[in-house]
């Protein structure tokens, strides 16, 4: 571990000294607030001990790395049904790209692609009887984090300029892929969207995927084992997009990133690290989170690969 702390820090002010290019997402009009300047990162090893630096326990708006949290709360409610209505592959198009589901008729390539993330929504829609306060009081299960929330003025700034969204959420109801009002699925996922969450918190709330050990307080198993292994199978492949194979490629490690600048990346037994800086590259991923965790595997030599 403290050769780790070692290697997180000169990598941290490599990183910090040399580049900070890229843009802050501005669609989301909240978003824009943001410092650029924001870089942080959290390491949490299956031990349990941590690690982090910069603004690493300053909240972010994890955006699309919350569709991880989403899909497994379906996953351990629903069990292999999902897979009837969302895709296991990665789309090779943008995350927020309508083109494919005209042809794959309004089956989404996978569960994070919005479209794909909005059926999830629908599914738990479908199944909670408060899905807002339900999903919520999940994630603080998992994490044992009673602070994380949702950011009300986040989730209202992107409802306000959502029509692309709405027109996914609306085009995959055309085919009968969406049970609920998309108003309602909508409000459901520019919600789950809007949580926010420290990088310390990110490594919290994903030692669930990471460490086969894991009990929440209440000594439950989150997910079983084929489950877990089927997740960080998803994240390899599709955590980043148009950007997954990059990333797969230069870090070889399960990962998810945001709009907001977070990525959470996770060795399977070994460790979490949670990366957060702002500004994006042309994928819409941070731009210094993917060099860290580029600069991280590759010093410490501990990727899958
Ligand atoms: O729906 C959206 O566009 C955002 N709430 C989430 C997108 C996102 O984070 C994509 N990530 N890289």
């Amino acid at each position: 571990m403290s050769n780790h702390r070692e290697v997180i820090e000169h990598i941290y002010q490599t990183i910090k000294s040399i580049d900070n290019i890229g843009k802050v997402a501005k669609y989301i009009p909240d978003l824009a607030k943001v410092a650029p300047s924001k870089f942080g990162v959290a390491y949490r090893s299956i031990e349990n001990e941590e690690y982090g630096i910069g603004d690493w326990q300053t909240k972010l708006s994890i955006q699309s790395i919350s569709k991880v949290l989403s899909l497994s709360l379906a996953y351990r409610l629903l069990g292999e049904d999902i897979w009837a209505r969302v895709g296991v592959e990665p789309s090779g198009n943008a995350f927020n790209s309508l083109v494919q589901l005209e042809t794959d008729n309004g089956i989404p390539r996978n569960p994070f692609i919005n479209g794909g993330a909005m059926v999830i929504c629908d599914m738990l829609v479908s199944h909670l009887e408060n899905p807002k306060a339900d999903f919520l009081e999940y994630v603080r299960d998992i994490s044992s984090c009673n602070e994380i929330s949702y950011s009300a003025s986040t989730a209202k700034s992107e409802e306000e300029v959502g029509y692309r969204n709405k027109a996914l959420c609306n085009f995959i109801k055309s085919f009968g892929n969406i049970e609920n009002s998309p108003d309602e699925v909508l409000d459901f996922y520019f919600h789950m969207c809007s949580i926010e969450m420290t990088c310390q918190e990110l490594t919290k709330t994903f030692s669930f995927l990471a460490f086969s050990n894991f009990k929440t307080h209440n000594g439950d198993q989150v997910l079983n084992l084929s489950q877990t292994k089927r997740l960080n199978a998803l994240m390899q492949t599709c955590g980043f997009y148009d950007e997954s194979g990059e990333f797969a490629f230069k870090v070889g490690l399960p990962g998810k990133s945001g709009v907001g600048g977070g990525i959470i990346a996770l060795h399977p037994e070994k460790y979490c690290l949670a990366v957060w800086s702002p500004r994006l590259n042309e994928k819409g991923n941070s731009h210094r989170g993917m060099k860290f965790l580029e600069s991280f595997t590759t010093e410490t030599k501990l990727s899958i690969f």
